[in-house]
């Protein structure tokens, strides 16, 4: 089935925030925010603001009738500067005007001043300072310490990645309109309603049974709106809470840019050892993690780092630490993949660079150490492993030696132009890592006429939800996807929702749509036996016919349900899903955090000219393992846009920041983003379809992370490349490959390049 949205998406009119019909007498809202990363408030002057045009009122941290407070995890995010700002782009003040364009008139008449204090980018610094958001965490198996003694090679390193920025194509926003008694409803562009609803109930003092949160669709989210919407929708509920009037405020893309956190930026440090027989038996790591001024979702992106520190390696004794570093940047926050790519990043890191010591393919040591059914992960928990089907078949159904063949070939007749070719191996784990959040509910409603409509926690941002919460309603009931509407996501038809995240959304809100479902169909099953005088057993439903015991009876799903009605039998269900077997201990760090992995693997091949710096992505074929889709479509999209995200990721987007904390890259002119243009010129994706049971919606395993990271093939594809043009070259570990680091990678004249938080040393390359 496709897209349920494609129809009014490729007609334009498909609802977002800023498509909502505006209330007369809204007020538009504008922030006027920190241009110093790091300071005291020495006078905020906003006089000839409140004298602009238009301008109704100005608020401040004064005006806050709850706590200043929208911190999610950690209480340590203010709405609004009171006596410090902590990073540039922080809010100070909100002007509320008549128009969008007053607003943002307004807020260039606003002055500050501002005693500046010490700024910190770099989250080494930050460490080297206790600068820490939380606690250092430590996932450890086996014993690295003395398993040093039984390996034959060891090899140590760094490694870097930046940050990206989430660009969704439908910048941050909210809504927010007066009801009666002091209700207040809030449009949202979220990917978590009930954090809006209690950062909105923070700041305002309402308890949340006064905050109706209500999110149609998304246009993008990729992590950049399951905490970072909650400032927005705090920022216009408190305007009308104040004001008694609607407020809206959607962002401008470089509002939107200058004030979001984006994804961590990690600097790394390793250590691993391999036996002769290039067994991994030891791995060390370090992770800093760039948090930014404050939380955000910084602890738990932290920990998934740690959880997918080997990726799809066993190695029997690796003790993995990361530290959250507290620097005056914006709040970095959740980016698909949410700390697992920049863990892997670091582990294929260490494979390519002991390969390098070793004069030999980091193939070899990928293969020979895929995690096969029954290993355990540094965490404690046993795998169910397609790693090496996913290796091998990848391998049979590509021909790969047929394609390092063909690079080689190419490398022998070229001299300036080389092909590099690089493996990449994924293995992901589904579920939210903190156990209490894997929980999902739906409502379903069926009406007299037969139509049914259904409403979850999910939310729509693009990747296709939502057709499959209607694909699960259809296959339950055996009606037509025509009778079947996927509601608008609300607060106040399901409650305490987990934000759409995690990869995990189609299998909580699919599993609780898929209970609730089976109850009313048991219900109407009940009394369809009775009118036949039979056992509720003996009945089914399939495309809208009765069956009994497979023969078809007179009745339909119309007759039915009517008859359900007539009976005076409930045709509405609210189902509730829990992950089952799923736990984890923090004091030891051990447990079972996921309902099952997701694996792959990518073969990438790239081409760079020698004399330019300048790439292509030739091609990205890859095995996915899906279990069993159950919309292939859908996936599809999901995997191939992925791939061109870690692409962007790994090779052109470069988020600058400047040594006062300011970012650089700070509109689509600056920061450069995989185009049409950049896309591989050819991605092959073979389904890896398996038969046991698991526990994701229908057997379709998640898909929305995982292919994120066979974009860091792509990386070590052009290290391979270079390698390729010069085998004495070593590339740094230090992402992204920029067509500027491409070059100055070939030719490294210079002993150092800078990057954005680290700097990484160039080993001396022999000339050529
Ligand atoms: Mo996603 S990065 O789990 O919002």
């Amino acid at each position: 089935m496709k897209n349920i949205d494609s129809y009014t998406h490729t007609r334009g009119e498909s609802i977002y925030l800023d498509d909502i019909p505006v209330q007369a007498g809204t007020l538009y809202a504008a922030c006027f925010d920190s241009p110093v990363a790091h300071g005291k408030i020495k006078h905020l002057d906003l006089r000839a603001a409140e004298n602009s045009y238009g301008v109704v009122r100005i608020l401040t941290y004064k005006d806050i009738r709850g706590i200043n407070q929208i911190g999610g995890i950690i209480p340590d995010e203010e709405l609004f500067a009171e006596h410090h700002v902590h990073f540039c782009g922080m809010p100070v003040a909100l002007v509320l005007a008549e128009t969008d364009h007053q607003a943002r008139a307004a807020v260039k008449k606003i002055k500050i001043e501002i005693e500046p204090l010490t700024v910190i980018t770099d989250p080494r610094v930050a460490a080297a300072l206790g600068e820490l958001i939380v606690p250092p965490r430590t996932f450890k198996i086996g014993d690295s310490t003395a398993a040093w003694d039984n390996c034959d090679h060891i090899v140590e390193g760094s490694a870097y990645t930046n940050g990206q920025e989430h660009l969704y194509i439908e910048t941050q926003g909210a809504y927010a309109i007066p009801g009666e008694n002091g209700v207040i409803k809030i449009y949202s562009s979220t990917q978590g309603p009930t954090a809006v609803q209690r950062a909105v109930s923070k700041v305002t003092g309402l308890p949340m049974h006064m905050l109706e949160v209500d999110v149609t669709r998304l246009g993008g989210g990729f992590g950049g709106k399951e905490d970072q919407a909650n400032t927005w929708a705090a920022l216009v509920a408190l305007a009308t809470q104040i004001t008694g009037k609607p407020a809206k405020y959607s962002l401008g893309r470089m509002e939107d840019i200058r004030m979001t956190g984006k994804r961590h930026p990690y600097s790394s440090d390793f250590k691993i050892g391999l036996n002769k027989d290039l067994k991994i038996i030891a791995y060390e790591v370090t992770f800093y993690q760039n948090a930014g001024a404050s939380a955000d979702l910084s602890p738990a992106v932290m920990e998934r780092t740690l959880f997918h520190a080997t990726n799809s390696y066993f190695i029997p004794n690796a003790t993995a630490t990361a530290y959250s570093c507290r620097t005056n940047l914006p709040p970095n926050t959740a980016f698909r993949g949410f700390g697992g790519p920049q863990g892997m990043f670091v582990i294929e890191s260490a494979i390519a660079k002991a390969a390098d010591e070793l004069g030999i393919d980091p193939m070899e040591i990928q293969q020979k150490n895929l995690l096969k059914t029954g290993d355990e992960f540094l965490y404690g928990q046993k795998v169910v492993s397609e790693a090496n089907e996913c290796w091998n078949k990848a391998v049979e159904h590509f021909n790969a030696s047929k394609l390092r063949q063909e690079v080689a070939e190419f490398n022998m007749q070229n001299r300036l132009y080389k092909k590099g070719i690089a493996f990449m191996p994924v293995c992901f784990g589904i579920s939210f890592t903190n156990t209490m959040m894997n929980q999902g509910r739906a409502l379903v409603h069926v009406y007299t006429d037969g139509s049914v409509v259904v409403s979850t926690g999910a939310i729509e941002m693009g990747q296709g939800v939502n057709t499959k919460i209607l694909q699960v309603v259809q296959s339950t009931f055996g009606i037509d996807a025509a009778k079947i509407k996927v509601n608008s996501t609300n607060t106040y038809r399901i409650a305490n929702t987990s934000p759409s995240a995690a990869s995990a959304t189609a299998d909580l809100n699919g599993k609780a749509t898929q209970i609730a479902c089976t109850a009313i169909l048991d219900r109407m099953k009940e009394v369809a036996a009775n009118e036949l005088n039979v056992t509720a057993g003996s009945i089914s439903v399939c495309e809208e016919a009765i069956y009994l015991n497979g023969d078809r009876t007179t009745m339909d799903w119309k007759s039915l349900v009517l008859l359900t009605y007539s009976k005076r039998v409930s045709l509405s269900e609210h189902g509730h899903y829990a992950t089952p077997g799923i736990h984890f201990d923090k004091t030891i760090e051990k447990g079972h955090p996921f309902a099952y992995h997701v694996f792959g693997t990518a073969i990438t091949t790239v081409t760079i000219d020698c004399l330019r710096g300048i790439y292509e992505v030739d091609s990205v074929k890859l095995v996915h393992d899906f279990g069993g889709s159950m919309n292939k479509v859908i996936d599809l999209g999901q995997i191939e846009g992925g791939i061109v995200q870690g692409i962007g990721w790994m090779t052109m987007e470069e988020v600058v920041y400047d040594q006062e904390g300011r970012l650089r890259s700070n509109a689509l002119s600056t920061y450069k983003v995989p185009d049409i243009y950049s896309v591989p010129k050819e991605i092959v994706v073979e389904y890896l379809e398996t038969q046991q049971d698991n526990l994701a919606i229908f057997r379709s395993k998640a898909v929305g992370e995982p292919p994120l990271m066979y974009g860091i093939g792509t990386f070590f594809g052009l290290r391979n490349a270079i390698k390729n043009f010069n085998p004495g070259l070593r590339p740094p570990f230090a992402a992204p490959m920029t067509p500027e680091r491409v070059l100055m990678n070939l030719y490294p004249g210079k002993p150092t390049v800078e990057t954005t938080s680290a700097t990484l040393e160039i080993t001396a390359a022999p000339s050529i």
